[in-house]
């Protein structure tokens, strides 16, 4: 965590010299109260100005014709947000989960879409390959993943198999010097771009989530196809599809980590996963609170602007009120784990909390709005569609709330 690496400070400095004249500090909850280290203080400037440079132009248009954004990815690759946790040593930024939260957070604010592929490709897919991998799957799995060229995806779910994760009927057979994978995987975000994943398939399925282990697959591959590219409520500029795997073969030495230790791994890495998913869902919510405080001053009804009108400064509060708290808790989150402390309850409060308000926030942004929210010309309704993925993705709410209780219960 001692620093950032230097092409996110030399990308940073191009950032601060760029646009150091219309900087100017956000109200933050925790300004003025706990600063943040200096290397996080740049970290968010520096994705809130190529949020607002970059995203904010393209990402109303990017929905509508559900165009992955390779150019912006591979900016984001420059800035070092592609491989934000991974060691220095093995080549990535090495920046801390705080940092994470913090760049997930503000990516999001600008695009939410490219929100979720930073997100599944950091947390998902470099995750587990660098925790479990090997020095030589790290050299074809990680390595040439780090600068936003090729990205990754991770492959749990299935069609018949979503919250209950250890259900995996997805099979891997050892057959000579190869594994050999058959089964479907579903909701597979950057399925269509990832040029690897991570899969989770079980070699006995009477040992239930103890058969499951988890392996590394090239993208293409064959025996490995694409279905096809799901047509979502949001965050429609990020690919989602199934995995289908028909006699697939991968070597032998491809298992990512210990024999039947999958399902552990799932978990480990959703962990941290929620943690990245909140950050998200506190981008949209930001958003959305954005454009519900910038229409509010300039739209004039009973004579003055409706910010001037005690039922729109309700809502306004309420929505802040939503976000703060929910960036506490990921925060909160992020900081246990950057601490080596345990943090499964946290995450899992955090992404709750902030999918909610993400929900919340959106719904109440185009009740500010009325008619303009409901309507393609401004960033409201694509903000209510995006939030709602939150609540769903990498446990819905109510496995959040499961997760919580299992740990104050046990
Ligand atoms: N860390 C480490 N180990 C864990 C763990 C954690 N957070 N949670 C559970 N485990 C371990 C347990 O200790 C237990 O170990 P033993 O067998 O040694 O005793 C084992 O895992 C089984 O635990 P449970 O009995 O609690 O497991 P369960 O079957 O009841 O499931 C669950 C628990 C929380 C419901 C889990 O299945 C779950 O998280 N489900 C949701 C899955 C999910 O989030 N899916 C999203 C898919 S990814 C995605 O969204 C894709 C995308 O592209 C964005």
């Amino acid at each position: 965590m001692a620093g950032a690496s230097r092409l996110f400070c030399k990308a940073s400095s191009r950032f601060l010299n760029a646009h150091s004249k219309n900087f100017r500090v956000r109200p933050r909850c925790f300004s003025g109260l706990i600063e943040l280290p200096e290397t996080h203080q740049l970290l968010e400037k520096t994705c809130h100005d190529f949020a607002d440079n970059e995203l904010v132009p393209i990402a109303g248009q990017i929905d509508k014709s559900h165009t992955f954004p390779k150019n912006q990815i591979k900016k984001m690759g420059e800035l070092g947000l592609m491989s934000i946790n991974v060691s220095e040593q093995d080549g990535g930024t090495g920046l801390d989960y705080l940092a994470y939260a913090i760049a997930m957070e503000e990516i999001s604010r600008g695009c939410a879409s490219s929100g979720v592929i930073m997100s599944a490709h950091n947390s998902l897919y470099l995750g587990p390959i660098k925790t479990f991998g090997t020095k030589e799957q790290k050299e074809t799995f990680l390595k040439p993943f780090l600068n936003g060229d090729k990205i990754g995806c991770f492959a749990l779910s299935e069609p018949g198999n979503g919250s209950d994760a250890g259900a995996a009927s997805t099979t891997a057979r050892l057959d000579g010097d190869s594994w050999v994978l058959n089964g479907t995987k579903a909701w597979i975000t950057n399925g269509y771009e990832a040029d690897a994943t991570v899969v989770f398939a079980t070699t006995d399925k009477s040992k239930k989530h103890k058969g499951i282990s988890a392996f590394l697959v090239p993208k293409p591959t064959p025996g490995l196809s694409l279905g096809k590219k799901e047509d979502k409520l949001g965050i429609r500029a990020s690919s989602t599809c199934n995995l289908i795997f028909e006699d697939c073969r991968i070597p032998k030495e491809n298992i990512l980590g210990e024999p039947g230790f999958g399902f552990k791994i799932a978990m480990i890495t959703l962990d941290d996963g929620r943690i990245g998913i909140a950050g998200q869902a506190l981008g949209i919510a930001q958003a959305a609170l954005e454009c519900a405080v910038e229409y509010s001053k300039t739209r004039i009804a009973f004579g003055s602007p409706i910010a001037k009108l005690q039922a729109i400064q309700l809502k306004i509060a309420d929505m802040a009120l939503r976000i703060e708290s929910a960036r506490l808790l990921t925060w909160r989150a992020a900081m246990l784990k950057d601490a080596k402390k345990p943090f499964t309850k946290e995450a899992a409060m955090a992404k709750l909390a902030a999918s909610e308000a993400a929900t919340f926030v959106a719904h109440q942004c185009i009740q500010v709005l009325g008619g303009m929210g409901y309507v393609t010309e401004m960033p409201a309704e694509r903000h209510y569609r995006d939030a709602r993925i939150t609540e769903i993705y990498e446990g819905t709410s109510e496995i959040q709330r499961l997760v919580i209780a299992a740990n104050i219960l046990k």
